[in-house]
């Protein structure tokens, strides 16, 4: 009797096994899920990086966005998506924080994703809008001690960095504002122009161009040092919080289980893009920059996500923040 030898891929296909070409990858066209409203912050950054990787790996990388509840139903879905290669994931440090906030993901920010590498250290501003009564930050700190509730503050959401930085001020300044969530700093940042909404955390990725035209007041950056992009802009530190630093860093995954040849494939398009020299004049125009090398590995991501997830745990369990 002839034992007739079936290729492989073919026997697998007749498995109904779902055979992943890694060697010829990519074939199609790739998403990069965004967890946050089109506009804002986060969707600024992967625009950029998805444009240079695109150009590296010879397809369309496109960006959709999945806003609301602070970067998880995003989160969620990519944690569901086929371990194919063609759909990716950037979000920002809202990946861990949210075990500590949500009691209930349907997701484990950890174990259901393979990192790519991290992307860029974001700072941030405190903004209000234009016409708020405090010319700077002390008039700004003593108008909300007064004011309290009664002032507005916006963010995108319980999880998103700008929720982050509302709840390190408001226990800072042990004073609770009333807060206004959005799907995303984008659509909050309308409102901050428009005057529907006082004030707001948000990253310089979204509020520098608003900032350098006088559409919004600025009162100081989250960093250590002053910003070479707004350098008249004092830090927080020396404005009269000591010690108040955020910086919202960027990181780019994959579903669980992508085979190593694809992530090895991504990885190296993030590396490139890293070094293109329009991504790094954009950030360098937004306030911010690429991470260096050494930074960008995957190995490297998952041991950073896994340290901060176990960092901010603590501070937002003593916070009291979190839903069920
Ligand atoms: C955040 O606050 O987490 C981001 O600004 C959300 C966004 O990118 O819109």
């Amino acid at each position: 009797m002839k034992i007739r030898y079936l290729p492989i891929a073919a026997a697998l296909a007749m498995l109904g096994a779902t055979t992943v070409h890694a060697e010829d990858y990519p074939t199609k066209t790739i998403t990069m899920v965004v967890p946050f409203a089109a506009g804002g912050p986060t969707d600024t950054v992967a625009r950029l990086v998805a444009q240079s990787m695109g150009t590296k790996l010879k397809q369309q990388i496109i960006v959709e966005n999945v806003g609301g509840a602070g970067g998880t139903i995003g989160a969620a879905r990519v944690a569901k998506s086929a371990p194919d290669g063609y759909t990716i994931f950037l979000h920002h440090i809202g990946q861990s924080t949210a075990p500590a906030l949500y009691r209930k993901l349907s997701y484990n920010a950890l174990t259901d994703f393979e990192p790519v590498g991290l992307v860029t250290d974001v700072p941030m501003t405190l903004v209000a809008r234009k016409d708020f009564p405090a010319k700077d930050f002390k008039e700004l700190l003593a108008y909300v001690k007064a004011n309290k509730a009664k002032v507005t503050y916006a963010n995108a959401g319980l999880g998103s960095a700008s929720h982050l930085c509302g709840m390190l001020f408001m226990t800072a300044i042990g004073t609770d504002l009333t807060t206004v969530p959005y799907k995303g700093t984008g659509p909050a940042m309308n409102d901050l122009l428009g005057g529907q909404v006082d004030f707001m955390c948000d990253q310089t990725t979204n509020t520098t161009s608003q900032i350098k035209s006088g559409k919004i007041k600025v009162y100081g950056v989250t960093t250590k040092t002053r910003l070479p992009s707004m350098p008249d802009v004092p830090t927080l530190n020396e404005a009269g919080l000591p010690g108040f630093e955020v910086a919202v860093w960027h990181g780019l995954y994959a579903p669980k289980g992508t085979p190593k040849p694809i992530i090895d494939a991504l990885s190296g398009a993030l590396l490139t893009a890293l070094k293109d020299p329009t991504v790094k004049q954009r950030f360098a125009d937004l306030g911010t920059e690429p991470v260096p090398e050494a930074r960008a590995k995957p190995e490297v991501l998952r041991a950073f996500l896994k340290s901060e997830i176990d960092r901010w745990a603590p501070i937002i369990q003593k916070a009291g923040a979190y839903a069920d």
